[in-house]
């Protein structure tokens, strides 16, 4: 692995799943691999999760860490080939991202869409110019249109939580879910990449009309607008809210009620509940749920130590 932006770059994600998952039972195990080696986590956008996982996953492996709080620290970026930079910002890319190179061994970036510009949030613009710039190794910490960090975790979470049942295999859904604010795909879109690149579930999405996501990233999942149809016999619903990728980072109204309650997930097969957090209590996710048996919310964003570590490593093994 060079870089982990996508599912595309995991290699074999079995593999990947294995190794998290041996990592967790026994996680200073390999605390050499790391030794002498710098990971720079630059953080455009606000985190708790990914930054802390990503932090003990690589203190773990022997590694020192260098936290930059870019968007509140540093210049402020100019991403724009050619641009004359008498506005807002401060420091071009290409300036910037070599030196970045310079001190580190391993990069991580976050650095959320526009929400504004759908061409330029899809090229993911903002993360590729730090891969072509930097010349090290790129950990997405969340992109423009992805969150692969998030989505590995996400699958080794059910993984670990298959039911005992004679289904060949589980039923996953992913439910669109009511926010206040306009949220970017990349966790819907990633979840169903890496839900599809597995191939272990019967993976289905429910959103409302005019929530659909960019079929590069469903992958011939079956989309349904009928929520209620698709949580019949679910072991695993995760729910989410995303804005509208047709027209792109709105929020349009909806007609039913989207929010799920215990009576809703009764035609479950008595399903786990998962979210990536921060989730919003009784907008997005009642209380009744949340704090239910059948949340493993928690569980799944301890995982986030044992994929960032899976990762780190795999990036590890192949620097000279
Ligand atoms: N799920 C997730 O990425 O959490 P943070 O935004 O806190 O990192």
């Amino acid at each position: 692995m060079k870089n982990f932006l996508s599912a595309q770059d995991a290699g074999n994600i079995h593999e990947l799943i294995k190794t998290a998952l041996e990592i967790k039972k026994d996680p200073l195990s390999s605390q050499s691999l790391g030794k002498g080696k710098r990971l720079g986590l630059l953080f455009l956008n606000p985190s708790m999760r990914t930054r802390l996982s990503t932090q003990i996953a690589a203190q773990n492996l022997g590694m020192e860490v260098i936290v930059f709080n870019a968007s509140q620290d540093g210049w402020s970026f100019e991403f724009e080939e050619g641009a004359v930079m008498n506005g807002t910002t401060a420091e071009h890319i290409k300036d910037a991202a070599p030196i970045l190179g310079k001190y580190f061994d391993i990069i991580g970036i976050r650095t959320f869409p526009s929400l504004k510009n759908r061409e330029d949030d899809y090229a993911e613009k903002i993360i590729y110019q730090f891969v072509k710039y930097c010349g090290i190794p790129v950990i997405s910490l969340e992109s423009a249109t992805v969150h692969p960090l998030q989505s590995l975790t996400d699958v080794i979470t059910i993984v670990e939580n298959l039911p005992l049942n004679n289904k060949t295999k589980p039923k996953v859904v992913l439910t669109w879910a009511p926010h206040v604010k306009p949220l970017p795909q990349c966790v819907a879109n990633s979840f169903s990449q890496w839900l599809t690149a597995w191939g272990q579930a019967e993976f289905v999405i429910a959103n409302p009309t005019g929530y659909d996501l960019d079929k590069k990233f469903t992958n011939g999942a079956p989309v349904t607008n009928d929520q209620s149809a698709a949580l019949n016999d679910a072991d695993f619903v995760y729910v989410k809210n995303w804005s509208s990728y047709e027209q792109y980072g709105k929020i349009i109204s909806v007609e039913n009620d989207w929010l799920l309650n215990k009576e809703k997930l009764s035609v479950t097969n008595d399903a786990k509940i998962m979210h990536c957090l921060p989730v919003r209590r009784n907008v997005e996710l009642s209380d009744e749920i949340l704090d239910s048996k059948n949340s493993i919310i928690t569980e799944e964003a301890g995982n986030r130590v044992w994929a960032a570590q899976a990762v780190l490593s795999d990036i590890l093994n192949g620097l000279s």
